[in-house]
This record gives structure tokens, sequence and C-alpha cells, in this order.
């Protein structure tokens, strides 16, 4: 009895466990039936509540997840992009989770948007979640309305006050050029990847304006804060799933993007301190200095925080590094894999210079065919294939279907490069076509590696005048070749994050 009543008991016991479990599964199931009926009904609600408007068309989307699958699936989004244009025309809808994402191609829609109506399409997106953790609405490049046009003019005036445009800042380009080349000497002819050397050399250069200061190259500060930027640049893009599904953002906990940002906040607020400590009104250094002048001066109706200072820094930092790095970093590979027009622009360059002196911004209309090599690397690689995420401002149409207000936009400016109507064989490398029988260089409309309109790039000047010095000074004074025994690398690429990167390379500069 004793051992029956004994085995009973465990018999009931493991019943209970079995019955517990049974209990826990029917709850599970319930849950996730519950969860699942929540939130198809919500989406169910979200996609039926609208008022009847006309979407643009674009591939299936499904419940929940939107066109999650078909994106998330593609090495290539750009490409892919382009594949559905070929289904669905220049204006194709998007959705990833319940938010609406319309992809905008070809030269004549872009121009239609950005700048026939510019006022419709000014905003971004601010409240996708990265960018809100990250951004907080501070800043130039993620903030709207009169707040963004305020910033943007005092960033604009800025950076036209501490030489853009100006003869200090090219000399200061020349300075970066300097030790560039020490460094590029220092390889004694030996194969080497130009990417970590342009990726310092332009940091540097955005640093003398904001910071007033230059850093060594193998100051580990400056490495460290490189190396997070182009963490955050390459995955700040509106792609990160956290973005639009709150559950991954429960299971990844804090994004590690958000982490790093707080240590370049580190970066920058030191030297905000540092400047604080030393600043004279009469005598302003540099960014950070007009900043805290405006934070002085009573009178000044603009109100820029410590947070907008802060952000337009690395506003600028993350604009204008990675983008002119890889600029620079494609400039050198087209080099390397068309030999006859490297040669062509070296002796341009010699007819002019005869080599003994540097290039500097007044020949610029004397190189026509370099400044034609470069916009044609610019052209064929198209260093951000869409704009960053613009957001519509207010409700418009385009191509007969309704954009409401707060849908996210991308443009694909890649596309306008390749556009038919407007290129001559566009898949060719060919910096001839920039030429016009003047002998002067032509102004192609559908060529908008800066984007377009209000709020196109804000450092088009500064990028342009670094590559043009850059790249002339170094093709006068090294000849880029491949490595013995290596074969010519591809000129193919890939978009990590916000950027068309090459695949890495090494090369060897041979001194002229
Ligand atoms: C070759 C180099 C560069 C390329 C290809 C490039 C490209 C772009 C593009 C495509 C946009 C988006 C425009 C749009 O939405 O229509 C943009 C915005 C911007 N860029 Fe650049 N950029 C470059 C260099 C720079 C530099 C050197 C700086 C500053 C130092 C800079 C600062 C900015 C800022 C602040 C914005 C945001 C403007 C706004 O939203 O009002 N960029 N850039």
């Amino acid at each position: 009895m004793m051992a029956s009543s004994i085995i009973d008991t465990s018999v009931f016991h493991n019943l209970k466990i079995d019955l517990d479990a049974i209990n826990n599964k029917t709850n599970l199931k319930a849950a996730l039936l519950f969860g699942s009926s929540f939130l198809g009904l919500y989406w169910l609600y979200g996609k039926f509540s609208r008022r009847h408007i006309k979407d643009p068309p674009g591939p299936f989307s499904f419940p929940i997840v939107g066109n999650m699958p078909q994106l998330a699936g593609s090495i290539d989004l750009y490409q892919l992009f382009l594949q559905y244009r070929e289904q669905y025309g220049d204006v194709i809808k998007f959705e990833i989770g319940s938010t609406k994402m319309i992809v905008i191609c070809g030269y004549k829609a872009i121009h239609e948007c950005l700048i026939e109506k510019g006022h419709c399409f000014a905003n971004r997106p601010n409240w996708i979640y990265i960018i809100d953790q990250i951004f907080h609405n501070s800043g130039v490049f993620w903030t709207n309305g009169q707040r963004w046009k305020d910033l943007r003019r005092f960033t604009l005036t800025t950076l036209r006050d501490f030489g853009v445009g100006k003869k200090s800042l090219e000399e200061r380009i020349l300075d970066e050029f300097t030790y560039i080349c020490n460094i590029i000497d220092s390889k004694k002819g030996h194969a080497f990847n130009p990417k970590f050397i342009f990726a310092n050399g332009v940091a540097n250069i955005i640093c003398t304006i904001v910071f007033g200061e230059r850093f060594e190259y193998d100051d580990p500060e400056f490495l460290r804060m490189i190396d997070m930027l182009n963490y955050l640049f390459k995955n700040v893009g509106f792609q990160v799933p956290e973005n639009f599904f709150p559950i991954v953002r429960m299971i990844r906990g804090n994004s590690s993007v958000i982490k790093n940002d707080v240590e370049i906040q580190k970066f920058v607020k030191k030297r905000i301190e540092e400047h604080r400590q030393t600043f004279d009104p009469n005598e302003l250094r540099d960014f950070i200095d007009m900043y805290l002048k405006v934070c002085q001066d009573k009178s000044e109706d603009l109100k820029v925080n410590e947070t907008d200072m802060f952000r337009i820094t690395v506003d600028l930092f993350l604009a204008g590094s990675e983008t002119t790095a890889t600029s620079l970093w494609w400039t050198v590979l087209y080099l390397i894999n068309y030999p006859d027009i490297q040669n062509k622009c070296y002796q341009e360059i010699m007819k002019l210079t005869g080599g003994g002196r540097n290039v500097t911004l007044a020949d610029k209309p004397h190189l026509v065919y370099i400044w034609a090599f470069l916009n044609e690397v610019l052209r064929i690689v198209c260093i951000t294939p869409t704009t960053p995420p613009r957001a519509v401002s207010e409700e418009c149409t385009i191509n007969g279907y309704t954009l409401e207000k707060d849908t996210m936009v991308l443009f694909h400016i890649n596309s306008a490069h390749f556009d038919t109507d407007f290129w001559d064989e566009p898949e060719k490398f060919n910096p001839d076509r920039w030429i016009g029988n003047d002998g002067k260089i032509i102004k192609h409309k559908a060529f908008m590696p800066f984007g377009g309109g209000t709020r196109s790039c804000m450092g088009e000047p500064l990028a342009n005048m670094e590559l043009f010095i850059f790249a002339c000074n170094f093709i006068s004074r090294y000849e880029f070749k491949v490595p013995d025994g290596q074969k010519t690398p591809s000129i193919k690429g890939t978009v990590t994050g916000v950027t068309m990167q090459p695949d890495p390379y090494e090369v060897i500069a041979v001194p002229r």
C-alpha cells in the first residue's frame, strides 16, 4: 500500500507536471493566437481605415511584415528597386511593417519631386526609431520645418565663414595632402589599401573646420572616433529592422548603434568644453567658437542649443567624411583600371604646371579633362545610390498617385545617372561625355550625386574642392598602379549602409 501510495503519488506528481505543461502550452497557444489576431486586426485596420487614395503600385505586401521578405532577402537593394521599376514604373510603393515607403526612379520623376514640388518633399522621417533615438530631433540632417531652415542657414553661413570657397580652406586641404603624401611615401613603393589614409585625411579637414585642429593619423582617440563614425554610418540605414518592428527592439535590446553614439558624444563634448575655457568672442577660431558666440549673443533669434551643436558636428562628420573619402577611394580605383585616362589627366596637369607647383582651385577651368574624369566617377559610381530618406511634408500627387503626408520617400539617384533618355551608353565609363565642343564642361541635368532641391547636400562645394585638389595633386605626384602579380581590382562595389563602397583593393604609388 505504502509502495503503491508512493507509486500513486509519483503518478499524480508526473501527471501534475504533464497537466502543467499542457496548460502552459495551451496558454502559449492562446497568447500567440490572441497576439497574432490582434496584430492582424491592427494591420487590417491600418490598411483599410485610410480614406480612399490612389496608391502607387508595388510588389505584394505580406500581412504584418509588409515587403520585408522581398527586401531583406536582397543583397543589392538598389538593383532590386530597379527590377521592380521595370514592372511597376517610376513610382513604386513598398511597405515595411506598417510604414509605407515610396521609391522614385528616373530623372523626370525625381526632378518633378525635388525641384518642381520641392516644398512637398522637404522633410526627413526623423520619427523612425533609430534616428529618433540618436538624433532626438536636433542638428541639421534630421530636423524639419522652420527649425531645420534656421539650423541649415546657421551651418551654411558658418561653413562659409570658416573657409568653404576661401583660400584658407584650400591651404588646409593642401596641408593635409602633404600629411597623406608622407604616409604614402613611407610605403616605399609597397602595396597598400588607400582607404584608411583617405578616411583620416578627409576627417581631418572637417576637424580643422569644426574643432580648429587636426589629429595625427595614429592618435588613438582620433582613430577610435573615425571607427565609430564609420560604424554609425554603416548602421543607420533605414533598412535596420529595429526601425519598423518593436519586437526586434525588445529582443536586441539597446542597439549597439546607440551605444556607439554615446562615445562619439563624449569626444565632441570634450572639445566643446575645451573651447569654452579659451573662448574669445573677438577671435573666432572654428565652428564650435561660432556656436559659443551664438549662445552668448542674446540678440540672436536663432535658438541653437548644445545638443544641436553637438549634432551638427556629428552631421558634418557623418555626411562629409565617409562620402568624400569613399569618392577618393573610387577615384584611385578608376585610375588604376584606366591607365590611359590616368596618363591623360597627368599630361593635362603637366601642360599647365610643369610639375613645379601644387594644383589649386584657380586651375580648375584649365583642367577640364580631370574635372570631367571626376564627374564621370561620381556619375557611374553614384556614392549614395538613393538619397537618405525624405518624408512627404504635404500631400501631393506624382504620376497620378497620391502621396500622403509623412510617407517615407527614397529618390533613386543611381537610376537618374543611368537614365538612357539623358545619357548615351550610360554603362560606359567615358569622361569625354562631359566636354562640350567649346572645350568647356557640360552641365548634365540628370547628374545629381548630391541630391537636389532645398534639401540637397550642404557640403557639395567642400566635397568638390577636396576631390579636385586631392585628385589633381595625387595624379601629379604619383603614378598609381596595380601591384605586380595582382589582378586589376573589380569596379563593381557593394552598398554597405548608406554608401557604395569598392571591394577592398591594394595599390602601389610610384613617385613621378
Ligand atoms: C562626395 C561627397 C558627398 C556626397 C556624394 C554627398 C551626398 C549627399 C546626398 C545625396 C545628400 C542628400 C540630399 C538629399 O536628400 O537630396 C546629402 C546631404 C547632406 N550632406 Fe552631403 N555629400 C558629400 C559630402 C558632404 C560634405 C563634405 C558635407 C559637409 C561637410 C556634407 C554634408 C551634408 C549634409 C549636412 C546633408 C543634409 C542636408 C539637409 O538635410 O539639409 N556632405 N549629401
